[in-house]
């Protein structure tokens, strides 16, 4: 059975979430963490997924898409 390869790069995968916004980031502050910051992605892009290592960036410019990860700072 062939493969099916879907470049999924191309596709914004917000379609209406604040998209006023240039980029949606939001920060949740959290007592018990073991370091100060905890990036997660939420592009789905990342190559160190669950961490966001920054491929939203070229995921917003090749797509007009505006996603960003979500921060977890210690308090
Ligand atoms: Fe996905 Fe940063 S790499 S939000």
């Amino acid at each position: 059975k062939p493969m099916v390869v879907v470049k999924a790069e191309a596709q914004p995968i917000n379609p209406e979430i604040r998209k006023s916004e240039e980029k949606v980031v939001d920060s949740v502050v959290v007592s018990e963490l073991s370091k100060p910051l905890t990036v997660y992605c939420r592009c789905w892009r990342s190559g160190t997924f669950p961490l966001c290592d920054g491929s939203h960036v070229k995921h917003n410019k090749a797509t007009g898409d505006n996603v960003g990860p979500l921060l977890l700072k210690k308090q």
